[in-house]
């Protein structure tokens, strides 16, 4: 058997929805790049089938792709994921999109930025990778999902651009000294799924940390927490930045309106659903 045969094999035992995921599971198997699967005259190995099988199984049982190759990818860049952090999804690059169309748009040197409920540093780590001179706070409450959050920014070269601190939202940052005090930006990706929904999502998204999807009964537990908080901690001008889930663009802007933020601005995804909400602080 020669690798495009077993990814024919993998493409069967997963079905037709996952041809993707047999092939991502080959690669991390044979460590072969797809692109020389169909010409490689490599024979497989009984060991690396039987290891294969391990993999295909674990993915139909339900675990998500990047959980079991450990591996994502986010903005460009490579990311260790394990089942302390959420997988990033590709509907926040829109956050950090936002974000550097910002500093072009408003040619500020917006450094300064904090990010809230870091998981494992994607949002984060991309901003310091593209955004040269950012200096970056980024907070989580899980401990386990913060030394991921290290660890990738060690794998991408920026441990030393980013301050990480364990923090229920915004308790620490004002209990202990921090090399910063007010921001250009704070952005957040928090968790925003009504508790009540979340046994209802398909089986991928229950293997997650709960810690990270839930948004208490209306979703909306976080936005409440840091929306007024964020006037004293932005400097003037300043942007506050959230992704958001398709049906609460309303309340949020409402939130944000009764706490004069101004020039409020909502961007759609992919799919054409509201995902990022932001506005600048008037104080
Ligand atoms: C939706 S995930 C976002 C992870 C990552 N920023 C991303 O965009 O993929 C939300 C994150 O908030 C963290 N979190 C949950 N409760 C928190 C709290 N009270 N304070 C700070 N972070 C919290 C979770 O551990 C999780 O990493």
């Amino acid at each position: 058997m020669n690798p495009a045969e077993l990814l024919n094999y993998g493409n069967k035992h997963l079905g037709e929805k996952k041809l993707n995921d047999a092939k991502i599971l080959l690669e991390h198997c044979l460590k072969l790049k797809p692109s020389k699967f169909y010409f490689s005259k490599k024979n497989i190995k009984t060991c690396e089938k039987n290891s294969y099988q391990k993999l295909l199984n674990k993915r139909k049982k339900g675990l998500p792709t990047a959980y079991i190759t450990e591996e994502t990818e986010f903005m460009g860049l490579k990311f260790f994921v394990n089942k302390n952090v959420l997988i990033p999804r590709q509907e926040t690059e829109i956050l950090v999109e936002a974000v550097l169309n910002l500093l072009t748009a408003y040619h500020l040197p917006l450094t300064t930025i904090l990010d809230i409920g870091t998981g494992c540093g994607n949002i984060a780590i991309s901003l310091a990778k593209y955004i040269p001179d950012a200096k970056i706070v980024a907070t989580d409450i899980s401990k386990e999902a913060l030394h991921v959050a290290k660890k990738n920014a060690k794998l991408n070269g920026v441990l030393d651009e980013i301050t990480f601190f364990q923090s229920d939202i915004f308790e620490s940052l004002t209990t202990y000294h921090l090399p910063l005090t007010t921001y250009d930006i704070i952005i957040s990706n928090p968790p925003y799924i009504k508790s009540s929904e979340i046994k209802k999502l398909q089986k991928e998204i229950q293997h997650e940390p709960k810690i990270a999807l839930d948004g208490g009964k209306d979703g909306l537990n976080f936005y409440k927490k840091i929306v007024p908080m964020s006037r004293k901690l932005l400097k003037k001008n300043g942007f506050l930045m959230f992704e958001i889930g398709y049906h609460h663009s309303k309340k949020i802007r409402k939130m944000l309106e009764a706490d004069k933020f101004r020039n409020i601005k909502i961007i759609n995804d992919y799919s054409r659903q509201e995902r990022v909400i932001y506005g600048q602080n008037n104080n």
